[in-house]
């Protein structure tokens, strides 16, 4: 099973991932950007301000395909829980709001077209919901995409992603404490791991009661 952790940043979402090493130790754990040379190249256009939209979209997804072909597949291929901290969900949301001025028409449906021949979409989210706001005063608003105006366009592309697939996802209140939330996520893991191995009932109530 692919479970994956979405969010804006200073949602709250790797420290939410960090607890769950605890609650699941037998799980592949995992994380885009990742830690090889690919997401070197990721971080270093992170810190420019004047690289290409289009140029990041796609060091970003040949970062994912490494990550899938190394890492992803095979866990799956043994029968693992894979948890990653941000996965396609977070090119959809960020990269499609970066190319939202760009000459790409539908920018969120051009990105999840070039992941469309290759990819393997989770099967659940966890999507940590917190305002832009709260997002970047937590985040320290440090580089491009930590500013205010930016993640209420990446925030509301995840909505539309929500929206599209509320099956897949569920939604947790990340404005609250970070004890609280990991609490949540926790839970919330449970019952999605439970569920996907057949137990169909668990999954019922899982999220917040906020529709998704
Ligand atoms: P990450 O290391 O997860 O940062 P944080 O822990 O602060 O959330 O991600 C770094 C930044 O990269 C973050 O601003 C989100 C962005 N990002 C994208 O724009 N597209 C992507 O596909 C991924 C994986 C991350």
């Amino acid at each position: 099973m692919l479970l994956t952790l979405e969010g804006l940043d200073g949602s709250g979402k790797t420290t939410a991932w960090e607890a769950l090493h605890d609650a699941r130790p037998d799980a592949t754990f995992t994380h885009e950007p990742t830690d090889t040379w690919y997401g070197d190249a990721v971080r270093r256009s992170l810190g420019d301000d004047d690289a290409d939209p289009l140029a990041d979209l796609f060091l970003f997804t040949a970062d994912h395909a490494d990550h899938l072909s190394r890492v992803v597949r095979p866990a799956l291929a043994d029968g693992d829980v894979v948890i990653s901290d941000r996965y396609t969900d977070s090119r959809y949301a960020y990269q499609a709001a970066s190319l939202a001025d760009s000459e790409i028409r539908r920018p969120l449906e051009y990105v999840r077209g070039i992941h469309g021949a290759f990819t393997r979409e989770p099967d659940a989210t966890i999507y940590l919901d917190v305002d832009p706001e709260t997002a970047a005063a937590r985040a320290g608003a440090t580089d491009k995409f930590e500013r205010v105006s930016f993640l209420a366009e990446v925030q509301s592309n995840y909505d539309r992603l929500i929206d599209a697939e509320p099956e897949r996802f569920v939604r947790v209140d990340a404005s609250r404490s970070p004890e609280a939330v990991i609490d949540r996520v926790e839970d919330v893991a449970d019952r999605l791991i439970e569920a996907f191995h057949g137990d169909d009932a668990a999954v019922a109530g899982a999220g917040d009661g906020d529709g998704a």
